[in-house]
């Protein structure tokens, strides 16, 4: 079993592994980012391929429909919950001041109004801080969940979107990725965007891969995500 302090995204725990984190870190004031996690919640983001929206109760049942796959559960690293604890983890999501997550959505099945919006979900990527005293550090994770819609560009398009939000609207300036040392896709995507390697565990098998968004990388970033559009989501 994971320790406590080796968040994954499914911990109940906030990142800082005690209880759920609700207004920054104690003894901050708090810096702007740390309230900046929460802007996305009337956020929506559109690209190509994907829509993303904020994490709501409405997306839990067929999220914890998907959480109940062996194969994501391993990709993941992910432990099966209740569904009663599916709800919890989505509010720690929702209203944690250290956590930011978007549900991905087919967009164009979405815009054209072919499907409920639980029904157009394909997936989820998520930022969280992990450093208390660094508010400009954040883990990403993505998850296309629709096996379906693999190898078609949306986990690409989707990790850009939220890089691009995580740089543009929540100041972060260096991501963290950890991935199972056998999920050869997630290694070369992130790869393809020129995060490195940072360290490997062998107890967890994983490595963790980072990037650090100088002007250059912030300068491609924007160039590969102009076409992003933000709406209010309601
Ligand atoms: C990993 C994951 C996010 C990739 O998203 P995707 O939509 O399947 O992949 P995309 O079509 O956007 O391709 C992105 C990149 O992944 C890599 N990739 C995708 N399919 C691949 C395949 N079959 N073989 C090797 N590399 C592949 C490539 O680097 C590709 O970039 P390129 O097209 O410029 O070569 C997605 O497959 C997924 O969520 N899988 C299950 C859960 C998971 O593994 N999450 C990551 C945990 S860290």
């Amino acid at each position: 079993m994971r320790p406590n302090t080796h968040v994954t995204k499914r911990t109940l725990l906030s990142s800082s592994g005690t209880a759920p984190a609700q207004a920054g870190p104690p003894g901050r004031t708090g810096p702007a980012q740390w309230d900046a996690m929460r802007l996305n919640q009337a956020v929506e983001l559109q690209g190509r391929l994907v829509a993303l929206v904020p994490y709501t109760a409405r997306h839990v049942l067929r999220y914890h429909q998907w959480m109940k796959s062996e194969e994501l559960q391993k990709l993941t690293a992910s432990e099966p919950l209740t569904l009663e604890q599916e709800y919890q983890m989505q509010r720690n999501w929702q209203d944690d001041a250290d956590k930011c997550t978007f549900i991905v959505l087919d967009k164009l099945k979405w815009v054209g109004g072919l499907c409920t919006e639980e029904d157009c979900m394909v997936g989820d990527v998520n930022l969280f801080l992990t450093d208390p005293e660094d508010p400009t550090t954040a883990e990403i994770e993505i998850m296309i969940a629709e096996p379906s819609y693999r190898g078609k560009g949306f986990g690409k398009e989707t990790t850009m979107v939220m890089m691009y939000y995580g740089v543009t609207k929540l100041g972060i300036k260096k991501f963290q990725a950890k991935i199972n040392l056998e999920n050869t896709i997630s290694i070369a995507m992130f790869q393809s965007f020129h995060f490195e390697e940072v360290s490997v565990s062998d107890v967890f098998q994983e490595v963790t891969l980072g990037l650090t968004v100088d002007s250059y990388r912030k300068k491609w970033l924007l160039e590969q995500t102009s076409h992003i559009e933000e709406k209010q989501y309601s």
